[in-house]
């Protein structure tokens, strides 16, 4: 792996930040620097962490040129601080979405550049166009949707979508904010040569998700029926039957990790990150596991309109990234649902008042 003498994570206080931070604490001997401005509720209770492992904390906001200066020379960036919620921005003015995770981006990649440092980005897998997912051929399953193998557009299967997928049509303004801050790494990778990485995520899940109703659904799911409060399947009928595929956030580190030992390859390809078919889930099928592994029960709510940014089925096909790292995702749905209950469990203090 190539040492870096000092990592900053902007975001760094937040799930996939401090996810990321406490596996880098473990295997390197690197300064860490976790960057963020605490906007996400629940993002304060890493801080007691940060100071236990030996990681420091600045208290910044990425978009103000003036908090870049309270960090030291970086030789690593890593790029997680954004409104991570899909549903951001669909209403009223859409500039606080544009400002906090593309303007953001911006920020990053000219301190990136002052720096001379590398430059990792977390984008989505919602930069693939709605419309033209919501177009793909599917049939009804006993307890959940399932995208068939014939699909009418290139790079789907019934195994997930590949970076082959078109990208014509609007994909959220989430979506844009991410693909245009890809965009912005490739300029900078053929202008300036800077190492980057662009990693299209689709949902993470694992302990320290500060879930909430638009964001961070399984850690949602599992804290509901562990506090035992009130749950509603939305859309598609109220049928529960939408499915992800959900990457455990220890996967993602470990994936982070092969990253890293090939600085070569850090050119802006963009790569599909997610659990793939085998670690995916309906609505349906997460309250069952929650059921089972929490031991509690109870009736869901119901809402049959469907948002105009929700998906029917969103998979990954992972194929490129695993191949190109020699990486596969070693944990699947119980294993995430598991590894969630147990940090609720030993409930770290304040956790309930946030998930419950
Ligand atoms: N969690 C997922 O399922 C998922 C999936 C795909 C992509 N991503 C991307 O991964 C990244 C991290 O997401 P997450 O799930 O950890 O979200 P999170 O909300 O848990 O963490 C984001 C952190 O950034 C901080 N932040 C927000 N705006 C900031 C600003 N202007 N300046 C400084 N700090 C700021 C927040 O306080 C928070 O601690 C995001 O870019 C998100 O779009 C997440």
């Amino acid at each position: 792996m190539i040492e870096h003498k000092t990592i900053v994570v902007t975001g760094g206080a937040g799930f996939v930040g401090s996810s990321l931070i406490h596996t880098l604490r473990r295997t390197t001997d690197s300064r860490i620097i976790a960057f963020d401005n605490l906007r996400r509720r629940g993002s304060e209770l890493n801080l007691e962490r940060f100071k236990d492992s030996g990681v420091e904390f600045v208290h910044g906001d990425v978009r103000l040129p003036s908090d870049w200066e309270s960090l030291p020379a970086f030789d690593l960036l890593i790029d997680c601080s954004a409104e991570p919620s899909v549903t951001q921005g669909t209403t009223g003015s859409g500039w606080p979405l544009i400002e906090n995770n593309l303007v953001s981006t911006a920020h990053c990649l000219e301190a990136a550049r002052r720096n001379d440092a590398a430059l990792m980005l977390l984008s989505t897998s919602r930069i693939y166009p709605i419309r033209s997912l919501e177009s793909l051929t599917w049939e009804e399953q006993e307890t959940r949707y399932a995208w068939l193998d014939e699909q009418p557009l290139p790079g789907v299967s019934s195994q997930g979508v590949s970076e082959l997928f078109p990208l014509q049509g609007a994909r959220s303004l989430y979506g844009a904010t991410k693909l245009a801050s890809e965009y912005l790494l490739q300029e900078y990778h053929y202008l300036h040569g800077m190492p980057v990485m662009v990693n299209r995520c689709g949902v993470l899940a694992g302990p320290w998700q500060m879930g909430k109703v638009d964001q961070g659904v399984v850690s949602l799911w599992v804290a509901r029926h562990y506090f035992e409060k009130p749950l509603c399947y939305k859309g598609f009928g109220g049928t529960g039957k939408q499915v992800r595929d959900v990457l455990h956030i220890d996967d993602f580190s470990d994936l982070l990790l092969e990253q890293l030992k090939h600085k070569e390859k850090w050119d802006a390809t963009p790569y599909n990150v997610g659990g793939g078919l085998s670690s995916s889930t309906s609505l349906l099928e997460l309250t069952r596991l929650c059921r089972e592994v929490t031991g509690h029960s109870f009736e869901l709510a119901k809402e049959e309109k469907t948002s105009e940014v929700d998906l029917r089925i969103y998979l990954t096909d992972n194929s490129r990234v695993s191949q190109e790292f020699n990486w596969k995702p070693k944990r699947n749905m119980q294993d995430i649902v598991e590894s969630i209950y147990h940090w609720i469990d030993q409930s770290p203090p304040g956790l309930q008042k946030i998930l419950g």
